[in-house]
């Protein structure tokens, strides 16, 4: 049987649409919004406002790529949270009216989970080797750190997650101070390539069991370069390259660390990373380099389905809808979770 879910995804400054067949991806459509550019994060009010705008486009653009009609659609998944409110209720509000105006299911989805679900989108005529469960995924994003322990499917666990900033975030800030333009993960990654990883050190949370902090890093990144400064106006402009491979090795290097620890504490080896960090180049090669050094399989989605996407939400819609796990229309969305 033919499944077609139309995927919805609004939860924080990109507005995406995209229809999975089964499992198969037939279009993944992302408009992002440049107006954030210049506030240094993403500013809610002009978020929910360009999703308003884009919205309508966007879902026309992944239905006309994936050559259906809309009357085809078997369901609408949409993210109902966590992410920001205002953003959120544009895409909820949307899938409420198309599902009710197309009499389909409707289909609620959490964008955390829709990150790990990631790994199972195939791609026509090519099918990829998924993670076997029970497996763990390190979800990093800019709002969210988790160690997540999947049994089963939906049968999930969050075992370790970020008492402070998350990572995304931390690379954000750490660019921010930088005087780099938001979103500055993508840019450190650029820049630390040219860079050396080991040049400067700074201060290592110490935490114990599977939880992360990042704000102690955060700091300590900007009090290093608030003394440098004195000495030197133009340090930064000087050392960007090996200020950002040296803070991007220590956030992997955190990542990692406690990866490992809870690869060791359950004893489970199938190991996927998923969220808009697993973008960076060097966390995905830190993956890779755990099939040799811990005898991990790995597990690193494509990059257009690292970032935020509604692909990833209409492949959760998918497995939900097989559950016959459906919305009802009083449904609202959530901020946090
Ligand atoms: O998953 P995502 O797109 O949105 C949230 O759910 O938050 O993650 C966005 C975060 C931002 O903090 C962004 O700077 C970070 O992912 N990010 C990266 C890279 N690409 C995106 N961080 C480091 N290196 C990258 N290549
Ligand atoms: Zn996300």
């Amino acid at each position: 049987m033919q499944i077609y879910i139309l995927g919805i995804e609004s939860s924080c400054d990109d507005t995406s649409a995209a229809v999975i067949r089964n499992d198969v991806i037939c279009s993944n459509i992302i408009a992002s919004q440049e107006v954030h550019k210049n506030f240094g994060g993403v500013v809610p009010e002009l978020a929910s406002r360009a999703h308003q705008q884009n919205i309508i486009p966007v879902i026309d653009t992944a239905l006309k790529k994936a050559n259906i009609q809309k009357n085809q659609l078997s369901a609408v998944a949409f993210t109902r949270g966590p992410g920001l409110l205002g953003s959120l209720l544009v895409g909820t509000s949307f899938a409420k009216a198309m599902a009710l105006g197309l009499q389909i299911p409707l289909i609620e989805v959490n964008h955390l989970q829709a990150h790990i679900m990631a790994h199972f989108i195939n791609n026509e005529g090519h099918t990829k080797p998924t993670p076997q469960f029970p497996f763990l995924c390190l979800t990093v994003s800019g709002g969210h750190t988790q160690i997540v322990y999947i049994k089963e499917g939906f049968d999930i666990q969050i075992i370790g997650q970020t008492i402070d900033d998350a990572a995304g975030e931390t690379f954000d800030k750490a660019a921010k101070i930088m005087g780099l333009p938001y979103p500055g993960g993508p840019m450190i990654d650029d820049l630390a390539k040219q860079g050396d990883p080991k040049r400067f050190t700074f201060s290592r949370p110490v935490i114990q069991g599977l939880d992360f902090s990042f704000s102690g890093l955060k700091t300590s990144f900007l009090y290093f370069l608030r003394d440098r400064l004195k000495e030197d106006p133009d340090f930064i402009e000087k050392n960007k390259a090996d200020l950002s491979a040296s803070i991007q090795s220590t956030i992997i290097d955190i990542l990692i660390q406690k990866l490992l620890m809870a690869a060791n504490q359950t004893g489970i080896r199938e190991i996927a990373i998923a969220g808009g960090v697993s973008a960076n180049s060097g966390l995905r090669k830190a993956l890779m380099d755990g099939r040799e050094l811990y005898g991990w399989n790995t597990f690193i989605p494509a990059i257009q389905y690292s970032t935020d996407n509604a692909a990833m939400i209409a492949i959760a819609g998918y497995f939900k809808y097989l559950r016959g796990d459906f919305t009802n229309q009083s449904v609202a969305p959530f901020a946090r979770g």
